[in-house]
């Protein structure tokens, strides 16, 4: 069968074309970055995202399936982000979809954005293994789910205030290096020493196994003002490098912590900020180190796309095949579907 998935919750217009069944593939995935549009207000414009999907979107659709090499009457099947995302942009790609559902007669099959993540993995690594662990980091979360199997999920750990890409995308702005930060940060990683400056690990007052990062943040502008380090200057590079080696360890510790304490026979790290070097690396060595099975996105799959809401879309519908958000707006859509215990289909 063939599907179209189609995401636009946040800043990319994302539509794909994936062939589920007897093979396995993406065939197409067209993307359209709104970077350069929100990198001058250093964050995103939720009502100039949305007008730009709104702009993009059949477009895409037409190229994807043009670079798939069908037409819209091969489509099985449509999948879609329904949520979490910015409203404005969701509904752009939730008109689209029904638009095209109505007149092609087509299933559309709605799914949760995070799901979606967590699913980007699968694309490549069809043998990944239940119960798994999975830590989802991206500009909007920082998650640690427990799947004991597909669609059921139970939230182990979340952040308490800024998603670790949000606290990335903060900094590059307080210091003028643009948006998104996550990989400036990459980018720059190289030109500093990590182990210039140290970083305090938050703890839970309660004990929790929560995530906290908005005291690094703090951390790093303090330093930076106390030793008056200025952009561009080796203590900058050093910080930076510091700071971002600090992040990726207690990412790294908490998770592996989590996994040490539940049955686990594969860890998933995947969203945006799974496409860092240094995460990868970290994540990569420990885990073959305690021979933890660790499963990254591709990191084309990392970062928003359709291709993983096709893929995931597909597994709903395999599931329940009766199934049909044809009839589901935005806000019938309960997130407490995935975000609280047990199955959400
Ligand atoms: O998953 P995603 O594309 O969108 C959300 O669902 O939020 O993630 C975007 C986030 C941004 O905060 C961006 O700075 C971060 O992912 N990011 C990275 C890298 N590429 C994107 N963070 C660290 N290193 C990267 N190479
Ligand atoms: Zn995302």
């Amino acid at each position: 069968m063939y599907i179209l998935g189609i995401e636009s919750s946040c800043d990319e217009t994302a539509v794909a074309v994936v062939e589920r069944g007897e093979k396995n593939a993406v065939l197409s995935e067209q993307i359209k970055s709104q970077v350069d549009l929100h990198s001058p207000y250093g964050g995103i414009v939720p009502e100039i995202a949305a007008r730009t999907h709104y702009e993009a979107i059949d477009l895409l659709a037409r190229r994807a399936l043009n670079q798939a090499g069908i037409g819209i009457d091969d489509i099985g099947m449509l999948a879609l982000t329904l949520g979490p995302g910015l409203v404005g942009s969701l509904l752009v790609g939730l008109a689209f979809a029904k638009g095209l559902a109505l007149v092609h007669n087509l299933p559309l099959v709605a799914v949760d954005h995070i799901a979606a993540h967590i699913e980007a993995p699968f694309i490549s690594h069809a043998e990944i293994a239940y119960p798994l662990l999975a830590l989802v980091v991206s500009g909007g979360h920082t998650s640690l789910f427990y799947l004991e199997e597909k669609f059921n999920s139970r939230v182990i750990a979340k952040t308490r205030d800024d998603a670790v890409g949000e606290i990335m995308d903060k900094v590059a702005k307080h210091f003028g290096l643009g948006y998104p930060g996550g990989p400036l940060l990459d980018e720059l990683f190289v030109k500093g020493d990590p182990q210039k400056f140290t970083f305090k690990t938050p703890r839970m007052s309660d004990g929790g196994a929560d995530f906290s990062f908005s005291g690094y943040k703090s951390a790093l502008l303090r330093q930076a003002q106390c030793l008056n380090v200025q952009p561009g200057s080796q203590d900058f590079f050093d910080l930076l490098a510091s700071f971002l080696s600090a992040l990726v360890n207690y990412l790294l510790s908490r998770t592996l912590t989590v996994a040490k304490s539940l049955p686990v026979r594969s860890l998933i790290v995947s969203g945006g900020v799974s496409r860092n070097s240094l995460l990868r690396q970290r994540f990569s060595r420990e885990c073959a180190r305690m021979g933890v099975p660790l499963y990254l996105a591709e990191p084309r799959y990392c970062t928003d796309n359709a291709a993983m809401i096709a893929w995931l879309g597909y597994e709903k519908y395999l599931a329940n095949p009766s199934l049909n958000y044809f009839d589901l707006y935005l806000n019938s859509y309960s997130r407490a579907h995935f975000r609280e215990s047990g199955k959400h289909r």
